[in-house]
């Protein structure tokens, strides 16, 4: 429990902490990795060089200090990176580590607006925060131990099958190593995957589970990021090119809160909207919604380059003819122009995913929405929601990095 005077401490350094969160995080992460290089292999290098990963920890430091006194309102924000580090194996033991590190660039940063007292105050707050975590991460770890074939840290899998989806992903199903069960997720989850890294030590991505739960493995679905001008992805190439049926890769096990509601009984209609390989978590959900929820209608909107780009179409047709509850619409934003005159089928549209599209596709706005794409799409999808006041507890997406403000200035500026 903080004293009212830490607390009233706490809330004093919010506004220097707007001001230089990045600055603050970005000398934090430095100094990490500088001092502590063991805890390198924990985070992806493209996050960091991006900002996202900055970004991300400057704004849940911002939210932790401005409801210090109200911590209830950080439930989802808590959930959030609980399941992120739960996915990577974030530990106890690692906490004083980025806790000693995030006291002196503090200290560092805000000058002197850090006094003792204030850094005393912020040290107390944080073996709060870090209570929380390590509480719900346990939670999480003990959860995936119990589960049917379950397990804690890294276990082998071995690839038993690679199947190309479309021109840039491709799917591996992954079977534990030891025969072992297959444990159960929740449609949307997501696994770590680690592999040893061109520096000798490891490197670790998440990856949607694509499939069906239930099943003797695991699938996900791989785009091949190809670089333009800069180096090609590290693990989806390793994947793609190099990883072959027969060998095996670490997983740790299934994470993540983006997961499809099947507990409230809601006989709202389900929307389910995928971007490019942002179909991955989508694809699963509709797999278990049209079997596990055969009286709700479900609409679902696949936005993509063009056919070649588009994985699972097939599967998704073939649904389509089999459950009258499921409208299916498929919108290319880069098809030739020829393709384009030839007449296409009533489902097929070209563009981008936007409001028009979507209202002319579902039966009615009030419904639980799910979705995954490009940071564009995403803000193009969450700003239509927004607009029609579609409830924000009916909301729900998933970034594959670290997750963003889709309501910020830059993000509607954008997707304008
Ligand atoms: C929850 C979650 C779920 C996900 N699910 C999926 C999924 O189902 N399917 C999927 O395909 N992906 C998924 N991802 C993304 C995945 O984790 C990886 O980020 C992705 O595969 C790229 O990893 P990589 O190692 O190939 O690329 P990285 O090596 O991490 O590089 C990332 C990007 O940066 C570029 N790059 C590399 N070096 C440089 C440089 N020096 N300068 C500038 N740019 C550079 C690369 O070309 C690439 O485009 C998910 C991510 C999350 C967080
Ligand atoms: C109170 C302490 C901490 C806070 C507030 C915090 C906050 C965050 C946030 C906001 C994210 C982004 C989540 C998302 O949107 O996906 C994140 C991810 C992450 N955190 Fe923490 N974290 C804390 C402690 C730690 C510790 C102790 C470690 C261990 C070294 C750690 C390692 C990571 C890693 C590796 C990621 C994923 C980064 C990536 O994508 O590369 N964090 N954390």
């Amino acid at each position: 429990m903080l004293s009212e005077k830490t607390i009233s401490l706490i809330k004093s350094t919010v506004p220097a902490l707007q001001e230089n969160g990045e600055t603050l995080t970005r000398h934090f992460y430095e100094r990490m990795f500088d001092r502590n290089p063991e805890v390198r292999a924990f985070f992806n290098p493209a996050n960091q060089a991006s900002g996202g990963q900055q970004q991300a920890l400057a704004a849940a430091i911002c939210a932790y200090a401005a409801n210090i006194d109200n911590l209830g309102a950080l439930t989802g924000a808590v959930e959030v990176i609980a399941q992120k580090h739960a996915s990577l194996q974030i530990k106890p033991e690692h906490y004083p580590i980025v806790g000693d590190n995030l006291l002196a660039s503090i200290k560092t940063v805000l000058g002197e607006a850090a006094t003792d007292e204030v850094i005393d105050a912020w040290a107390a707050a944080y073996e709060v925060l870090t209570g929380i975590l390590t509480g719900r991460e346990r939670e999480i770890y003990d959860g995936q131990a119990a589960a049917p074939g379950g397990w804690r840290d890294f276990k082998e899998f071995k690839v038993v099958k690679k199947e190309k989806e479309s021109e840039v992903i491709t799917s591996l199903y992954l079977a534990p190593d030891d025969g072992t069960a297959v444990p159960p997720f929740k449609p949307g989850q997501y696994i770590s995957l680690r592999v040893p890294s061109e520096d000798g030590s490891t490197t670790m991505r998440n990856y949607s589970l694509s499939g069906r739960p239930g099943e003797e493995h695991f699938r996900i679905s791989v785009k091949r990021e190809a670089g333009q001008g800069v180096p090609d992805g590290y693990v989806s190439n390793l994947l793609h090119k190099s990883v072959e049926v027969g060998q095996t890769v670490e997983l740790a096990a299934p994470s993540g809160e983006f997961v499809l509601d099947q507990s409230t009984g809601s006989d709202r209609p389900l929307v389910l909207l995928a971007g490019g390989v942002g179909i991955t978590p989508v694809f699963s959900m509709l797999l278990v919604a049209l079997e596990t929820m055969p009286e709700r209608d479900v609409s679902f909107i696949y936005g993509c380059l063009d056919e070649k780009h588009q994985a699972f179409k097939a599967d998704i047709d073939q649904l389509q003819r089999d459950h009258p509850n499921l409208k299916v619409h498929y919108r290319y934003s880069d098809r030739p122009a020829e393709e384009i005159a030839k007449e296409t089928a009533a489902n097929v549209s070209d563009g981008f995913v936007d409001a028009g599209l979507i209202d002319s596709v579902v039966s009615q706005r009030d419904a639980d929405y799910y979705f995954c794409g490009p940071k564009l799409f995403m803000a193009a999808v969450n700003r239509t929601l927004v607009g029609w006041n579609v409830p924000r507890s009916q909301i729900h997406f998933e970034f594959f990095g670290p997750k963003e403000d889709l309501e910020s200035p830059a993000a509607s500026a954008t997707a304008a």
